[in-house]
């Protein structure tokens, strides 16, 4: 699965003085500094890619993969797939986000207490996004729930009760369509529920990733409020953008996801722009590779080779974004299925260390 493309956003004018009024944001005892939050994508924010995000800084937060709290029985067990979810999550460096998704409010105490408890980990984050069907049609979770939002309530009251001193958020879309666009009422359920800070993606589920998203709608949501940090998410693709947002919008930080899998430098930019510093350059073509070769290694060690391989085909297609012969590089690197095949195509089309 490739993730779907950001749509070309018009870049604000450059910026010349420092942003004096953007704060850092306090989610609960956790400081988001710069209030700027990776966001959680599913089969992508994987231990690798929060590493590599890491190494080039400027990310306030980092969130994982969600993960299903249908039962907790995967944390006992150590099989299945929630465990290659949480890789990396027990020692990796704070802050840091876990989201789960459910739609019963004990199960998703429970996964949410030893999150916190066990795992201790920075944000138990709540997804009532995902409009994916598996998650809303069969499950009635995600983004299905914004039709009910007292249940929303209810499950974020459940898990802010099971969590004691970290902070529970939430993540919300607009509504499930145009025709029910509840984030307003239920922001003001989360507010009430004891949440800590709500990420407001501004479309509705049914758009996907179609048409804009709607900042004005997002700061509604914000000045619907009175205490509830907000976050605003949606279409930011440069760092310009990102400081824009905040300075412009009334939320309390801003997330990032499409445009920093090809580009996991965006917050670094941004926090150097956010500090009134010059933006630091993209990585050239050559230092691209080394990343590229850097973020292979760390998922087939956890991996081993052919599944590494497999796993690294999407991420090294989102790196070839201004590569000479991008395309025909995708294309290539789709279908490779093992480590030889894998690093020819990567020598092959991006230059080595010193070439422009
Ligand atoms: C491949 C992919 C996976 C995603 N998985 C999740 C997820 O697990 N949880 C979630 O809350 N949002 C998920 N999202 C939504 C993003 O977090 C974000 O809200 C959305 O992409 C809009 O932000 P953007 O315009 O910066 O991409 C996913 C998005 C993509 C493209």
């Amino acid at each position: 699965m490739t993730a779907p493309a950001t749509p070309a956003a018009a870049n604000p004018a450059p910026l010349s003085a420092p942003v004096a009024t953007v704060q850092p944001l306090a989610i609960g005892g956790v400081l988001v500094d710069p209030p700027v939050l990776q966001a959680p994508m599913a089969g992508y924010t994987n231990y690798a890619f929060r590493q590599v995000v890491r190494e080039f800084g400027g990310a306030g937060l980092l969130a994982t993969e969600m993960i299903a709290a249908r039962s907790a029985s995967w944390l006992e067990t150590n099989r299945g797939e929630h465990p290659d979810r949480l890789w990396g999550v027990r020692e990796e460096p704070r802050p840091l986000a876990v989201q789960m998704w459910d739609n019963d409010p004990a199960n998703l105490a429970e996964v949410g207490r030893r999150l916190a408890h066990d795992f201790r980990v920075s944000v138990v984050d709540i997804n009532f996004g995902c409009p994916v069907r598996q998650v809303t049609e069969k499950a009635h979770s995600g983004s299905w729930l914004l039709r009910d939002p007292a249940r929303v309530g209810e499950i974020v009251r459940r898990v802010v009760d099971a969590c004691g001193d970290t902070p529970v958020t939430a993540k919300i879309r607009l509504g499930c369509s145009e025709a029910c666009q509840t984030a307003i009422e239920v922001a003001q359920r989360v507010e009430e529920a004891g949440a800590a800070c709500l990420t407001v993606h501004g479309r509705v589920a049914a758009q996907y990733f179609k048409g804009e998203a709607n900042w004005e709608a997002i700061s509604a949501v914000k000045k619907s409020v009175s205490r509830l940090p907000v976050v605003g998410n949606g279409d930011i693709t440069t760092a310009e953008a990102a400081v824009e947002r905040l300075r412009t919008t009334g939320v309390d930080g801003v997330m990032i996801a499409r445009e920093c899998l090809g580009k996991p430098w965006i917050f670094a930019q941004t926090a150097a722009l956010l500090r009134g510093q010059p933006k630091p350059a993209d990585p050239t073509p050559a230092e691209q590779k080394e990343l590229v070769l850097h973020h292979y290694d760390l998922v087939c060690q956890r991996f081993g080779g052919e599944r590494g391989t497999l796993l690294m085909r999407k991420f090294a297609c989102s790196y070839a974004q201004g590569i000479p012969g991008a395309r025909e590089f995708r294309g290539h690197v789709s279908r490779v299925t093992t480590a030889g095949e894998f690093l020819e195509v990567v020598h092959r089309f991006f230059p080595q260390a010193g070439v422009k």
